[in-house]
């Protein structure tokens, strides 16, 4: 299974625009690339926060075939959400997650953040390649593409300019 980490940030490092939840202040060629980009995940995770700004979007989604999961340290507070199978909530460590994912047969699994969520898979090493959108804003604050301390070393496999746009993605294979 291949695991791919995908995230917009502005050039100095940030995937919010200041203390704003959401990715609203991503540029539309980001937004429409990240859309035609979810398609080719059958599975996916996401930390709690970052549940909460997309909750509408993913409810409505419920039953499109692609398993959700979320991270969160109280599941329970979440089970009205909830649909085994299809939308999780779950207290478990990142490598069992992986595990669960693979252990259902699914093949392209994409971790959304946020942060922290990104740290926790870094950390384990689970990640496989992470594509990135460079967009062209300095925000100076916000939350950082990461949080804890790592060293992850990147190989480049892919540079693309957006249509229309002064925004690029660049797509990296996490070396071993
Ligand atoms: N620019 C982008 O591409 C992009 C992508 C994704 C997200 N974002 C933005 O980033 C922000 C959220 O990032 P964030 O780092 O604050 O939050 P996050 O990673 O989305 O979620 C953090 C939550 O994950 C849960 N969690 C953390 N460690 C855990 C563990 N070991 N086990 C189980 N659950 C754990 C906790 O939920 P509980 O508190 O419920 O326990 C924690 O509050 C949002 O504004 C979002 O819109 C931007």
């Amino acid at each position: 299974m291949r695991t791919v980490l995908i995230v917009a940030q502005s050039l100095d490092g940030f995937i919010t625009r200041h203390d704003d939840a959401g990715t609203a202040w991503a540029s539309s060629a980001d937004q429409a690339w990240f859309r035609s980009c979810l398609p080719r995940f059958d599975a996916l995770v996401m930390g709690r926060t970052t549940y909460e700004t997309v909750r509408d979007v993913i409810l409505a989604k419920r039953d499109d075939g692609v398993h959700r999961l979320i991270m969160t340290r109280s599941p329970e507070a979440w089970k009205d959400d909830a649909a085994p199978g299809a939308l999780d909530f779950t207290a478990a460590i990142a490598a069992e997650v992986h595990a669960s994912v693979v252990a259902a047969g699914r093949s392209n699994f994409a971790v959304l953040g946020g942060a922290h969520v990104h740290d926790l898979f870094l950390a384990a090493g689970l990640v496989d390649e992470i594509w990135v959108t460079i967009e062209p804003r300095i925000f100076g604050a916000g939350t950082p593409l990461v949080q804890a301390r790592h060293d992850v070393k990147l190989t480049l496999l892919e540079q693309t300019r957006l249509d229309d746009s002064d925004s690029v993605v660049l797509r990296y294979a996490v070396s071993r």
